[in-house]
């Protein structure tokens, strides 16, 4: 049975806590997002496979610890997921990223894709779908089926804030993926807002409204 992971890291709540604040920049959110996600990249990666080799240090030889495990492959939900991607990249640069496009549509609530590219080999990676907000659900579980759709096994969830109702339809949808999140916040309004929230992440990030 998958788990959720709260990363409850000072660091992480102080610079969540910037986040929500409704007079942060665009400039200053985005920014926020990214080291979040790397913050939070060093939970995600915290049981990665590694082996032991020996190098040889300037004074001797010695032992030392590498990555062995799967080769990564991270997958933003457009548009919003797009914020996290760095921050997962400046700690696993060799991994290959794919793009799914959905949108909420904002009277069904229900996830429309328009766009979908992945690397060639997601069925070898441990991919890591990074998507900032988990409302209603709807948007997560989507993008984690079009993964399994192309061939995906392994799959972690990486969101910043989660609604317990997105968390619930993710895990009965999804039981399998194991998601990482920076808050459980209390519920969604009547438009599938998280409360407390932060808003719309896709147009904060971008400064769209
Ligand atoms: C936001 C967010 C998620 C989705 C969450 O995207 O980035 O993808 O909503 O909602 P859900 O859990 O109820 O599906 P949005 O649809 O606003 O698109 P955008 O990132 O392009 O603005
Ligand atoms: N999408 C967002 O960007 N924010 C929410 O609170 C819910 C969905």
């Amino acid at each position: 049975m998958a788990k959720v992971f709260v990363t409850d890291h000072p660091l992480i709540q102080h610079k969540l806590t910037l986040l929500r604040k409704k007079n942060t920049s665009s400039m200053d959110f985005r920014q926020l997002v990214k080291e979040i996600s790397t913050l939070m990249g060093y939970e995600v990666t915290r049981d990665f496979e590694t082996k032991e080799i020996e190098i040889e240090t300037p004074m001797e030889k010695t032992m030392g610890v590498v990555i062995s495990g799967k080769k990564v492959g991270i997958v933003p939900v457009l548009r919003a997921g797009l914020g996290m991607v760095d921050g997962l990249l400046s700690l696993i640069p060799g991994a290959r990223v794919g793009h799914i496009g959905l949108y909420r549509d904002p009277e069904t609530l229900l996830p429309v894709e328009y766009y979908c590219k992945m690397p060639k080999d997601i069925a070898e990676r441990q991919m890591i779908l990074l998507d900032p907000m988990l409302a209603t659900g709807g948007s997560l579980s989507a993008a984690a089926q079009f993964l399994k759709d192309r061939g995906a096994t392994t799959i972690k969830a990486l969101c910043i804030l989660a609604a317990p109702e997105g968390i619930e339809v993710f895990h009965k949808e999804h039981p399998d993926i194991d998601l990482y999140v920076a808050s459980i916040d209390r519920c969604l309004n009547d438009h599938a807002y998280i409360l407390p929230g932060l808003g719309d992440a896709g147009d904060r990030l971008f400064g769209t409204k």
